[in-house]
């Protein structure tokens, strides 16, 4: 933040323009930011965007944006990116959250959905004490985007951000006994929890349970092997698949004797999580477990058509398993969206003509249906409200 002491300086009016509007430490800056926020909406177009990204690319008063500042190797196939974000981003999330971001490849933004790594308000002094995120990618074999960031994408480069969200939280004060049931890239939420109780020095009785393929495939291993040695209410167990075959929920009563009387946050392979539901309904607890989920099963297909944006005027022809959203997306149009998996709601839009199909079930809905443009697909020729 630059110093109102400060006058001027470059640094300062360049520290203070990437600092969020909304944060409201005092009054005064609070007045501040207001005030910036006010100045850079009410001179667009006058003062457009494009303008002040020439001054600095994260200067953008419409949208969040961020740059990576460090891609670094977690295992052979995944990576954390270390991301400093510029105007309005909100650092004081809640551990567990997600956060959307939008990469430009081939001249066209793709959007995925990460959980962050990083407690919240986290700086690091390697990047001068500058507020950052963290986000941590496992590279999907067939997938378009998790390869290229966990190989292809550079330190330096400019990204979109959406703002965190996401109801899979550590309550605080966290409850007195915790279970993390984790498998693969699913342990990412678990280590925002994990370095945020670290930080505030309150760690409670914690059980990590995490499965990986290989000692080599686990994620934040030094990590956990710190944190396992500084917490004696810590314990981290690791279970490798590869040697031991899959963590079978049977063996919990012998492994976490007390697991019904922890109050459990989960992550990792949607099977595994459907067992857990089950698992933990099965013992009439249900309420006591949390689950995050990073895919959605697509097991319907069928037919595409042409879908019309009505209020952007932007029309596309697509197939039947390209998403509403993926398709506005593609032809420029401002789509609403937030998990982009079926989870969260944000991409609600109402279907004015034709039919849609629920690529989850296959389900079609039809004009006057508001659908989750996430997870639905034309179903014929259709027109949408947005
Ligand atoms: C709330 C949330 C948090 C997440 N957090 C993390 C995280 O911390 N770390 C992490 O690594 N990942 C996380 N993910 C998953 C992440 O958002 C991406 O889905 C993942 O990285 C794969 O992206 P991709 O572009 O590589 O794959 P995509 O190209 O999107 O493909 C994903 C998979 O779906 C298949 N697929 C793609 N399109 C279709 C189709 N039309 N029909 C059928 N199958 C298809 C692909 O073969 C591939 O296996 C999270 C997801 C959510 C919803
Ligand atoms: S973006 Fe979350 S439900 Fe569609």
């Amino acid at each position: 933040m630059a110093s109102n002491k400060a006058g001027f300086s470059v640094r300062g009016l360049r520290e203070w323009l990437e600092s969020p509007v909304a944060d409201g430490a005092t009054a005064g800056r609070t007045r501040l930011n207001t005030l910036r926020g006010a100045a850079a909406r009410i001179t667009t177009p006058l003062l457009p965007d494009d303008y002040l990204h020439l001054v600095n690319p994260l200067w953008s008063a419409r949208e969040l944006r961020g740059r990576i500042v460090e891609v670094r190797k977690e295992t052979a196939d995944s990576a954390t990116l270390v991301i400093k974000p510029g105007w309005g981003f909100d650092f004081k999330f809640e551990p567990g959250q997600y956060i959307g971001i939008g990469l430009l490849v081939d001249g066209r933004w793709h959007w995925r959905s990460y959980s962050l790594t990083c407690p919240p308000d986290w700086s690091h002094p390697e990047h001068r004490g500058k507020r950052l995120i963290s986000i941590a990618v496992k590279a999907m074999p067939e997938g378009f985007l998790s390869s290229h960031m966990v190989s292809g994408v550079q330190a330096g480069t400019v990204v979109r951000l959406a703002a965190p969200q996401g109801g899979f939280v550590l309550p605080e004060p966290p409850p007195s006994k915790v279970l993390f049931l984790t498998a693969g890239s699913g342990i990412t939420p678990v280590m925002a929890m994990l370095r945020t109780m670290d930080r505030r020095g309150v760690v409670p009785d914690v059980t990590h349970l995490h499965s990986a393929r290989t000692a080599d495939d686990v994620m934040f291993a030094a990590d956990l092997r710190e944190l396992h040695d500084k917490h004696p209410s810590f314990t981290a167990d690791l279970h490798f698949t590869g040697e031991h075959g899959k963590f079978a929920l049977a063996d919990l009563d012998e492994r976490v004797p007390d697991w019904r009387e922890r109050e459990t946050w989960a992550c990792g392979p949607a099977a595994m999580l459907d067992e857990i539901e089950k698992h933990w309904a099965a013992a009439g607890i249900a309420d006591k477990v949390h689950v995050e989920r990073f895919e959605i099963e697509r097991s319907a297909s069928g037919e595409g058509g042409t879908v019309t944006f009505a209020k952007a005027g932007r029309v596309v022809e697509v197939d039947g398993a390209t998403t509403l959203l993926q398709a506005g997306e593609g032809v420029g149009v401002q789509m609403p969206f937030g998990c982009r998996m079926g989870i969260c709601q944000t991409c609600v839009v109402t279907v004015t003509d034709g039919h849609v199909r629920d690529l989850r079930n296959g389900t079609e809905h039809r004009a006057g249906d508001k659908v989750q443009t996430c997870i639905s697909a034309a179903a014929g020729d259709c027109t949408l409200d947005v």
